[in-house]
């Protein structure tokens, strides 16, 4: 294997995507080629990358010819449709959809929490979902001092999370309701704008929706913890990119907010926020363009002994998506894994 890779970005124009090309660049990942791939609807359109303008292509097979690693963010219909493709002609597949996240053969990496469950990727090596990968990124330094019997999160989650077309909706909707008309809504179900309403991810017959669940399921597969119990409620909120979050985490034992600030205050990926005579805690503008999610306002829980509350904000397009898809491409050249084996999983 030589140093530098071929790299594919499966869904190049979306939002994700785009950052995906920024952080390729700016983090001077060693690629030798990059492809751009996304849908017939893109064809013909060029990105900028190391000061050329390079073609977004159609995706097919022949496009995944000689590729290292995809890094692919299109959605989970379109990665269960081209990931084994892509595996099949050699690539790693670092995939940003739900599509092979609770697979058992496919590993669920945040690169601050589990690098070491990389090692067993068959071709394929998921994402976690966004809300997951901020409260994990946050909540795992705690964890591992203490383990956590319980977590009750609610979000307030970011136009982003559903792509470039929804941001540009909340942009549209504000600047209607600013003139005095009627927003419309066609990627959310209702205006976002001067709004917010519970994610509207499908629900599932017991009353969580599926994002909820994805915060339940993921965080005990990236934790390798099965008895930790969570609850999460989920909620849309006009912001354009960056989630907030209410985390309320239940130990074992009482865990004193001072010594949970000073572990915080040193964990990777984490940057403690907090100005108590300012009342200034993590807001989504300023954890907006940041690679590290902002955790702040840490205090006793004054229901329970054994409890602790803290809010946190990280950029949903960077470390919910994209930077956590490159920091595990990263990984993957640091530990020598781009040694795929060609037949895997179909979904
Ligand atoms: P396109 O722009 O051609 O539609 P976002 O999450 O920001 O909406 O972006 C979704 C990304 O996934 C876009 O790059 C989009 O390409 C791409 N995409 C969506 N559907 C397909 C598909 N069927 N095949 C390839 N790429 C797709």
């Amino acid at each position: 294997m030589s140093n530098s890779y071929c790299v594919a970005i499966l869904g190049a124009t979306g939002a994700v995507g785009k950052e995906l090309l920024e952080l390729l660049e700016s983090r001077n990942f060693p690629v030798s080629k990059l492809k751009l791939l996304a849908s017939e609807r893109s064809a013909g359109q060029k990105l900028p990358f190391r000061g050329e303008n390079l073609l977004v292509e159609p995706v097919s097979d022949r496009a995944f010819e000689n590729v290292d690693i995809v890094l692919a963010s299109a959605g989970g219909s379109t990665s269960k449709t081209w990931a084994p493709i892509a595996t099949e002609k050699g690539a790693v597949v670092i995939d940003n959809s739900s599509a092979f996240r609770m697979n058992e053969e496919v590993p669920l990496v945040v690169p601050e929490v589990n690098p070491q469950a990389a090692a067993n990727h068959k071709g394929i090596i998921a994402n976690p979902n966004c809300t997951t990968i901020l409260m994990a990124v946050a909540v795992w330094p705690l964890h591992k001092i203490k383990p956590i019997k319980r977590i009750v999160a609610a979000t307030y989650q970011s136009a982003s999370g559903a792509g470039a077309k929804a941001m540009a909706e909340v942009q549209t909707q504000t600047s209607a309701i600013l003139e005095g008309k009627q927003p419309t809504a066609e990627v959310f179900p209702y205006p976002l704008a001067f709004n917010l309403f519970p994610h509207n991810s499908p629900l599932t017959d017991w009353g969580y929706c599926e994002e909820e669940m994805k915060m339940v399921n993921e965080t005990r597969k990236i934790f390798a913890d099965q008895n930790i119990r969570i609850t999460a409620t989920c909620v849309r909120v006009p912001v354009l990119r960056a989630h907030s979050e209410a985390i309320n985490l239940e130990f074992e034992t009482p865990f004193n907010p001072d010594e949970a600030r000073e572990i915080l205050s040193k964990s990777p990926g984490v940057k403690l926020v907090e100005d108590w005579q300012k009342n200034y805690f993590p807001m989504p503008f300023e954890a907006t363009g940041r690679d590290e999610v902002l955790v702040g306002r840490i205090r006793q829980d004054i229901s329970h002994p054994c409890g602790l509350e803290l809010w946190l904000c990280g950029d949903q397009i960077r470390k919910g998506a994209a930077l956590n898809a490159v920091q595990i491409a990263e990984l993957l050249v640091e530990k020598s894994l781009l040694k795929p084996t060609p037949s895997l999983v179909n979904g």
